[in-house]
């Protein structure tokens, strides 16, 4: 059976101060949809397993989540003390639902991604069960419109020719978060797709790679997760948590997995976006037709006055925000923190934050 997981972690530090250590990236409405991102992937996994849909995220954020997710049940929110990085998530949701079923087939879903249509999504993902089914890590695949630094890479090889996954390829290569001059060879190539950041494979299998690269993970894991459930279930969280390796799932198994040759991909047919920087939120919103300038909004209670003025505007508070002839700017306006900057400099933003976080 099919048993899809979100795991729900970080903080998305490039659209402070929208985004904050008790708001996280995935909990965050980015779209003006009404639904935040996490809501919107529980949403599109919803109906693809009887199984139900596991979300693994931290303790800090387990009241937010059963918040956005009410139908979620207890069984189904894995809740870790601290960050560990997805491989230590991804894998205690990979034994867990071992532990259920065997024979299971896993899908780990990134919370914070902006995919539409749902339904050809669903599509990609019922192929991508398939091609698992086989005994490999099934990735997919999207076709890469920049160099970005940010994402894996994967390189495709041979059609698999299975029957019930036509579109399935053989992956030759995987690399995570290649340096810049790297990234512009594989795009400038032709031959790699970005990893969207989802896995569809047999638990089992993940778990043999992340055994064989991660030993010391894979054993505090495997003490946690044979007292999950019981009485001792907190004491050996506290105790073997912190010390688990903290590194992410693309370089624990992807990576490794792919050199093995055990790894496959299925192209998207969906659009996909990481809503990774205010670009995306500009791109994501679109610029209200009734104003004479180009600034894109966001925000519920927003009220926003644009005169000969281009960028995007973030609120937050509902406060009377006026542009008058300013070109590019990116406004982020909430409750305890005021953002300005250019679209130019926005990008460093993160850097700005991690300096405020060293000078306490
Ligand atoms: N529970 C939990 N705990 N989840 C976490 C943690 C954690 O400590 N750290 C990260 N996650 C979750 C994130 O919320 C996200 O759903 C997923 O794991 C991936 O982590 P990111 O931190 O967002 O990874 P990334 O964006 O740098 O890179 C990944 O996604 C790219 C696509 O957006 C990689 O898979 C890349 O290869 C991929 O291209
Ligand atoms: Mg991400």
């Amino acid at each position: 059976h099919f048993h899809p997981f979100i795991p729900a972690g970080g903080v998305g530090s490039r659209l402070w101060p929208l985004s904050r250590a008790d708001a996280p990236k995935f909990l965050l409405d980015l779209t003006g949809s009404g639904s935040s991102l996490l809501r919107a992937t529980y949403d599109r996994l919803a109906g693809l397993s009887a199984a139900g849909v596991m979300v693994v995220t931290g303790r800090t954020h387990a009241a937010a989540v059963c918040a956005q997710l009410p139908e979620l049940s207890g069984r189904d929110l894995v809740l870790e003390p601290s960050p560990k990085d997805s491989a230590a998530a991804i894998g205690l949701a990979c034994m867990l639902i071992q532990r259920r079923d065997p024979e299971a087939i896993i899908g780990s879903f990134a919370a914070d991604h902006v995919i539409e249509p749902a339904g050809a999504f669903q599509e990609v993902v019922r192929e991508a069960v398939a091609a698992a089914a086989t005994g490999r890590i099934v990735t997919i695949g999207i076709p890469p419109t920049s160099p970005a630094t940010g994402f894996g890479y994967i390189r495709a090889g041979a059609a698999l020719g299975l029957p019930d996954a036509p579109h399935a390829v053989q992956v030759e290569e995987f690399v995570e978060k290649p340096d810049e001059e790297t990234a512009r060879a594989y795009v400038a190539g032709g031959d790699y797709t970005w990893n969207a950041g989802m896995f569809v494979a047999p638990a089992s299998l993940m778990l043999r790679h992340l055994a064989a690269s991660e030993p010391e993970l894979y054993a505090g894991l495997t003490e946690i997760v044979e007292a999950w459930g019981t009485l001792a279930q907190d004491e050996v969280v506290d105790r073997v948590w912190p010390g688990l390796p903290k590194t992410a799932i693309d370089y624990a198994v992807a990576e490794p997995a792919a050199a093995a040759g055990d790894v496959a991909m299925v192209p998207a047919t969906f659009t996909w976006d990481d809503v990774g920087d205010f670009a995306a939120i500009s791109r994501l919103n679109r610029v209200d037709p009734e104003s004479d300038s180009d600034v894109a909004v966001l925000g519920r209670n927003s009220r926003v006055l644009a005169d000969s003025s281009t960028g995007i505007v973030v609120s937050d508070t509902g406060r009377l925000i006026a542009l008058i002839g300013v070109q590019d700017i990116v406004v982020v306006d909430t409750p305890d923190a005021l953002l300005v900057t250019t679209r130019e400099h926005a990008q460093r933003v993160k850097d700005a934050v991690n300096s405020l976080k060293l000078s306490g």
